[in-house]
C-alpha cells in the first residue's frame, strides 16, 4: 500500500488507558505492584513500536487524580516506579528520538519525581520521532478547571476579553495545548468507561475497548487494534459525501 494511503488509515495520536495491572498480578497470586512493574515493561514495548506503526503521538494514563484513594503502599510503590522508570529509560528515550511530555497537576507529586520529569522534558524537547505524553496526577475535569482558572486570571488582568473566549482559546490553556486531539483511545482490561481521561480532547475520538489486561497487551495486539481503526468511517458530525 502506498505511504499516503497508509497514513490515512493510521491514527496519528493514540491515547491509552492502561488498565488491568492489579488483576493481572492477582491472577498470579502476587501483590498489585508486581502488575504495575509488568505494565511498565509493556509501556516500553508499545513506545518502541510506534514509529513503525505510523503513530506519531502516544499519550498514556499513568496515574489519575482519583488514584490517590488507593492504599498508601500502592501509591508510594507507583511513585517509586515512575521515578525508577524515568531514571532508567531517560537515555534510551532520548536516543530513540522520543519527545517526552507530562500532563496533569504536578502540585501533589514529590520534588524528586518533578525534577526528573522537568529534566526529561527539557532533554527530549528537540526530538520528533514519537511524542510520548505521560498523564500523571491527571484528571480531565481537573485539567479543564485549571485551564479555566488560568483563563480567568487573563480576563481579570485585562489581557483577554471574555467575548474572545471560544473553544480554541480554552484549548490553548489545557495541559495538552501543543498536542493534536487523539484519534483513537484504547482501554484495556474489558472495562468500557473513560475515567476522566482527555475529556475535552476526545470529543471526536474513536474508542476501542479490549479485554486484554495491560501487562499482556503486546505490540502485535496494538497493531491489530490500529488495523481495526483503519476500517472505521470517521465523519466528525458530518454526513458522508
Ligand atoms: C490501572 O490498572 C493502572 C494504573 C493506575 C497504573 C498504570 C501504571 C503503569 C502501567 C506503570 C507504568 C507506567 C509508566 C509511565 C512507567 P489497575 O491497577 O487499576 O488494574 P485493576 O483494575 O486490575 O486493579
Amino acid at each position: 500500500m502506498p505511504d499516503d494511503a497508509r497514513a490515512n488509515l493510521c491514527p496519528a495520536h493514540v491515547a491509552i488507558i492502561m488498565d488491568g495491572n492489579g488483576r493481572w498480578a492477582q491472577q498470579r497470586g502476587r501483590p498489585r505492584l508486581f502488575g504495575h512493574h509488568a505494565g511498565a515493561r509493556r509501556v516500553r514495548e508499545i513506545v518502541k513500536a510506534c514509529p513503525d506503526m505510523g503513530v506519531k503521538y502516544l499519550t498514556i494514563f499513568a496515574f489519575s487524580t482519583e488514584n490517590w484513594k488507593r492504599t498508601q503502599t500502592e501509591v508510594a510503590g507507583l511513585m517509586a516506579l515512575f521515578r525508577k522508570y524515568l531514571e532508567r529509560e531517560a537515555n534510551d528515550l532520548f536516543e530513540s528520538g522520543v519527545c517526552v511530555r507530562f500532563i496533569g497537576d504536578r502540585i501533589r507529586l514529590d520534588d524528586k519525581l518533578v525534577t526528573l520529569m522537568d529534566e526529561l522534558e527539557l532533554r527530549t524537547a528537540g526530538n520528533d520521532r514519537v511524542h510520548l505524553t505521560v498523564a500523571l496526577n491527571y484528571g480531565g475535569r481537573d485539567e479543564v478547571t485549571r485551564a479555566a482558572q488560568r483563563m480567568a486570571v487573563e480576563v481579570e488582568q485585562g489581557r483577554l476579553h471574555y467575548k474572545d473566549v471560544d473553544a480554541e482559546t480554552l484549548a490553548g490553556f489545557l495541559d495538552t495545548h501543543v498536542l493534536p486531539d487523539p484519534d483513537l483511545v484504547i482501554r484495556t482490561s474489558g472495562e468500557a468507561r473513560i475515567s476522566n481521561f482527555l475529556l475535552w480532547q476526545s470529543a471526536y475520538a474513536e474508542y476501542e475497548f479490549v479485554d486484554t489486561l495491560w501487562p499482556d497487551f503486546t505490540a502485535a495486539e496494538f497493531s491489530r487494534v490500529l488495523a481495526s481503526y483503519g476500517k472505521r468511517d470517521r465523519r466528525f458530525g458530518a454526513v458522508r459525501a
